[in-house]
């Protein structure tokens, strides 16, 4: 690994809501990858996209052998990471474990920097499904943070901005698309 660069700065990856809300403050933000994980619309979610009794479906991150997740890195200068951490703690807090992880940043260089992950199996850990039944679930619920569809679309144009390719989400938002046309 390269020296850091700001070795007094903490750098926080973001995969899903983080990439277009992040509500940290940050000195820079970069598009950087993580290997050996995969994005997925796995994790229940009883606080932001959906509520208690009727759970929606957000992102978390799924180890998988030779795969790779690209985002958004966010580097918080030292004064401010804790601030940073309480909030986001709160935020991530259905099930998502801070982790270490190692950064490769599509500028070029590696630093090390924190990902909020919902490991499998966590408590509001919902798992794979077929993409219709994953469909149905997003396009029925909402929560305090929103609609599960605005959560769905607001992903997909986030990575298209960015030109991150993502073969699940892609494919979960074209057929919700179709779903609302009536298909
Ligand atoms: C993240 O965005 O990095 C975590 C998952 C989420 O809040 O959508």
């Amino acid at each position: 690994m390269n020296e850091p660069e700001h070795p007094e700065s903490v750098w926080v990856f973001g995969y899903g809501s983080l990439i277009w809300r992040p509500d940290i403050a940050f000195h820079e933000r970069q598009v950087a990858r993580i290997r050996g994980w995969t994005r997925r619309f796995w994790q229940g979610s009883h606080d932001h996209r959906g509520l208690p009794h009727a759970p929606g479906r957000v992102v978390t991150l799924v180890p998988e052998r030779g795969a790779a997740c690209e985002g958004v890195a966010y580097r918080v200068p030292a004064d401010l990471a804790a601030a940073a951490f309480e909030g986001l703690d709160h935020r991530e807090k259905n099930g998502y474990q801070r982790h270490d992880v190692l950064l490769e940043f599509r500028r070029g260089g590696t630093d090390v920097g924190v990902a909020y992950i919902a490991p499998v199996g966590n408590h509001a850990f919902l798992g794979p499904a077929p993409v219709d039944e994953m469909v149905a679930q997003i396009a029925r619920s909402a929560g305090p943070s929103g609609t599960n569809i605005d959560y769905l679309y607001d992903l997909e144009a986030a990575l298209w901005d960015l030109a991150i390719e993502d073969a699940h989400v892609f494919e979960l938002a074209h057929r919700l698309r179709e779903c609302q046309a009536g298909g």
